[in-house]
């Protein structure tokens, strides 16, 4: 039974522009206290380093916005453009902003001869960007109900992702040098939700899950991130809802409300350093399904019940990221957070789209599956799905408490492989398109494209599946 009333939808308050911090602490004045808080009392240099920092937080302060896509010109990562061009048909997308992956230590200083996050962070400045987009995706004990993403950290290592993760990467974006760029940093896809959705007694539960909900790991690790994060005034943290397919259910909504709450107030953190929401991370999950609606009854059966739907309320991520918000601001969260929707591999074009609402005098079933413009087997299907395409471009401010459409995975880089590779790679059964997903009496294939490589590796059929099935259809 859902422990609340289902939330009703409302119209989110948008302020033009909020101060920082939000508790309305002025802003002049506080530069050494932030200065002791941003930097330690040992990173402080010499007399005049210490007054150009504090220049600049006073600086960045000033400039904080309540929307950072408002306006703004967004980074665009040359490494993923390069990529996108080499792919015939690419260039048409080419010069849109994704966002950079931290998904290592060794990332931060540049890995496999990529730029390090300086090199990122000075090649905006020289693009005259207002806006770089980071992903930190280096949780302990990651991912743990996937094989293909376990990460270097292990459920023991929390210290490690405080000291060589998150603290030096709050160290460069408290450099006076980006205190004009507004630094979105996405934390940690999927982590909190999975504390609900993969723990038991949920049948996909795993130990590896429970064991990072009971060590407390995710929370208090995303705790110390935020609080580095959020007392950077030119930092815009969004924490991560994932998707309605894990979340949407109302077992796993509340709850999830709850975790979230708890990682926001971990380890030094407040409601405060949370700028937002980001939903659909990585993920397929539509805006709007525009033919059918959860409400509908076909032949006398509600869709609730149909196998597609499973009595979930949310079918699309904008009424879900909606909801969510409105549930988080009743927890205590700010009633001015964003929300962020990744759209970048949720288009569903093509010529499987469908074009109206299907049949509604055959079977619940196939009303729903002729209906849906999502053409996954499953909804929780994540990796490298067949026939899905582009999405929404990246968009400020696209619609009412959204304060973007994002490309936070950026397209054509895999979601992970199911072929066997040499060392330390794991192969995920979920990017085996072989594989019978859910065991049960029906085959339920994953949807996965064939043969891909290891996950963030440039896939290019990937690529060219999304730029043919984009939606809306590139011109
Ligand atoms: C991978 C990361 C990669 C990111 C962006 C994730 O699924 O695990 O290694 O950086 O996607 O492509």
């Amino acid at each position: 039974m859902p422990r609340h009333a289902p939330p009703h939808a409302q119209p989110y308050p948008r302020a033009r522009s909020r101060p920082w911090p939000r508790a309305g602490a002025a802003v002049l004045g506080l530069a050494a206290l932030l200065l002791a808080v941003v930097n330690g009392p040992a990173a402080v240099g010499s007399t005049a380093d210490a007054a150009d920092t504090a220049a600049a937080i006073e600086r960045a302060a000033a400039q904080r916005v309540d929307n950072p896509y408002a306006g703004a010109q967004v980074y665009v990562n040359p490494e993923w453009s390069a990529n996108a061009v080499s792919t015939p048909g690419g260039e048409a997308v080419a010069d849109q902003p994704t966002a950079v992956w931290l998904d290592r230590i060794a990332t931060i200083g540049g890995a496999d001869g990529r730029m390090g996050l300086r090199e990122h962070l000075d090649e905006a400045l020289a693009q005259d960007a207002d806006v770089v987009q980071l992903v930190l995706y280096d949780v302990p004990g990651r991912d743990c109900d996937r094989l293909v993403s376990h990460g270097e950290l292990g459920p023991n290592d929390q210290p490690r992702y405080r000291a060589e993760f998150v603290d030096p990467i709050a160290e460069i974006l408290a450099d006076p040098a980006y205190a004009d760029l507004r630094v979105v940093t996405i934390v940690e896809p999927h982590a909190l939700a999975r504390l609900v959705s993969h723990t038991y007694p949920r049948n996909i539960y795993t130990q590896e899950c429970e064991t990072a909900k009971s060590s407390g790991n995710y929370v208090n690790s995303i705790g110390y991130a935020l609080s580095r994060l959020g007392a950077l005034p030119n930092v815009y943290p969004y924490l991560d809802i994932s998707h309605h397919g894990w979340l949407g259910w109302d077992d796993n909504f509340f709850p999830a409300v709850d975790v979230l709450h708890a990682a926001a107030t971990a380890a030094g953190s407040t409601t405060d350093a949370v700028h937002g929401f980001v939903a659909n991370v990585e993920d397929y999950s539509v805006l709007e399904e525009p033919y059918f609606d959860v409400d509908d009854v076909v032949m006398g059966v509600p869709v609730l019940q149909s196998r597609w739907v499973d009595w979930n309320r949310h079918i699309d991520e904008l009424p879900f990221a909606e909801a969510f918000r409105a549930e988080l601001v009743a927890a205590g969260f700010d009633e001015n957070i964003g929300t962020l929707v990744d759209t970048s591999r949720n288009g569903w074009g093509g010529p499987d789209r469908p074009t109206g609402p299907g049949s509604t005098t055959t079977s619940v079933d196939e009303f729903v599956n002729a209906s849906r413009t999502d053409r996954r087997f499953a909804v929780q299907n994540w990796c490298n799905q067949a026939g899905s395409g582009l999405g929404e471009r990246p968009t400020a401010a696209p619609a009412p408490g959204v304060d973007a459409y994002v490309w936070a995975k950026p397209p054509g880089e895999s979601d992970g492989t199911g072929l066997e590779f040499p060392t330390g790679l794991a192969r995920d059964p979920m990017c085996d398109p072989e594989y019978d997903a859910y065991p049960d009496a029906s085959y339920d294939p994953t949807g996965a494209l064939p043969d891909a490589p290891p996950a963030g590796e440039w896939f290019p059929e990937h690529f060219e599946e999304l730029l043919r099935n984009a939606w809306p259809p590139l011109n």
